[in-house]
């Protein structure tokens, strides 16, 4: 039986909400997730904890760590340590409005909100750019195998890692490149999503094959298009059984193996990296044993 948050592995919904909340002060945060834990399901919005989170209880999730600035050499990346992330997943902007007011609410006795985007789905799943996003991303068992943690005892058993990260695309700088260096900088066709044969070393899929790393490094992207005013971009949410194979992915993508930076970075930028562990469900709610609740 599957007890992983089921938004986790659902198909990515039409609208979202992305909300970030950091503890308050000398906050204890035990009533706040215990209320919190009743309230989510796992599908209307999945919940990640962050790392402050962990430490306000005394508690260790294995595998939980802080988003990494780089990598030895290479690009720099922002990295924003975050205690609650929640997902809010839906089809209509009122019911995600009075959601978030719940979630809130919910926690508000430890956390304050930080930071809210709000997302959606563009066209049949693609990002801003106009690129198919998502084609390559195991499906089935191989998606629960790449992002569900299995064989780690009650309370782990069913979690799952994320890595999110907020990029803004630079469309004036995208638009003004020719459609060729476009698709050889993510290394497939806009028009049909074919990959392209000659792709240079530098393109997008050719730095993040999932297949060319060792051990391979498959992830579950569940990405979606933000947008606040004019300015727009990709919230990037990737679910994995760890981080390993999203931080082996990025390492290359910044260039710290060859030198080599993948050429997204020529029109878009993250301003943020949070990482978070997604608990467990048990009889329909957050289980958060492992955080000793
Ligand atoms: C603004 C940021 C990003 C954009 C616009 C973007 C876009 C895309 C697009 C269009 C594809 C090709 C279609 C597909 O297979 O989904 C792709 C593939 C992929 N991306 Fe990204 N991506 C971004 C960031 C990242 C990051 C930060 C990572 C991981 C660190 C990543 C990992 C991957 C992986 C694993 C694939 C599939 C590679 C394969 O096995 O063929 N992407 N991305």
């Amino acid at each position: 039986m599957r007890n992983n948050q089921p938004g986790i592995l659902a198909p990515v919904p039409k609208l979202a909400r992305y909300l970030k909340f950091s503890l308050k002060a000398g906050a204890k945060p035990r009533a706040a997730l215990l209320e919190l834990a009743r309230l989510a399901d796992g599908s209307k919005f999945v919940v990640g904890i962050g790392q402050p989170v962990a430490l306000a209880l005394g508690k260790t999730i294995e595998g939980l760590r802080t988003f990494p600035t780089h990598f030895g050499a290479g690009l720099v990346l922002p990295s924003m340590p975050s205690a609650l992330w929640c997902w809010l997943r839906g089809e209509d902007r009122g019911d995600l409005l009075h959601l978030s007011r719940n979630v809130a609410a919910a926690v508000a006795s430890a956390f304050s909100l930080d930071d809210l985007i709000d997302a959606f789905k563009f066209g049949t799943g693609r990002d801003l750019s106009g690129y198919v996003d998502g084609t390559e991303n195991p499906k089935g068992n191989k998606a629960v195998a790449a992002a569900i943690l299995r064989g780690q005892g009650a309370g782990m058993e069913g979690s799952s890692f994320v890595a999110v990260q907020q990029w803004v695309h630079d469309f004036a700088t995208f638009e003004a490149m020719k459609s060729k260096d476009q698709d050889n900088a993510i290394g497939r066709r806009r028009k049909d999503d074919k990959e392209l044969t000659n792709a240079p070393a530098s393109s997008h899929v050719k730095r993040t094959a999932q297949e060319s790393f060792e051990p391979e490094a498959f992830i579950l992207r569940r990405s979606m298009p933000w947008s606040e005013g004019t300015r727009g971009g990709l919230n990037f949410v990737a679910f994995g059984k760890s981080f390993d194979a999203y931080e082996a992915q990025l390492k290359r993508m910044v260039g710290a193996e060859d030198g080599i930076t993948d050429a997204l970075f020529k029109f878009t930028l993250p301003i943020s990296g949070s990482y978070f562990w997604c608990p467990p469900m048990q009889r329909g709610k957050l289980d958060l044993r492992a955080l000793g609740l």
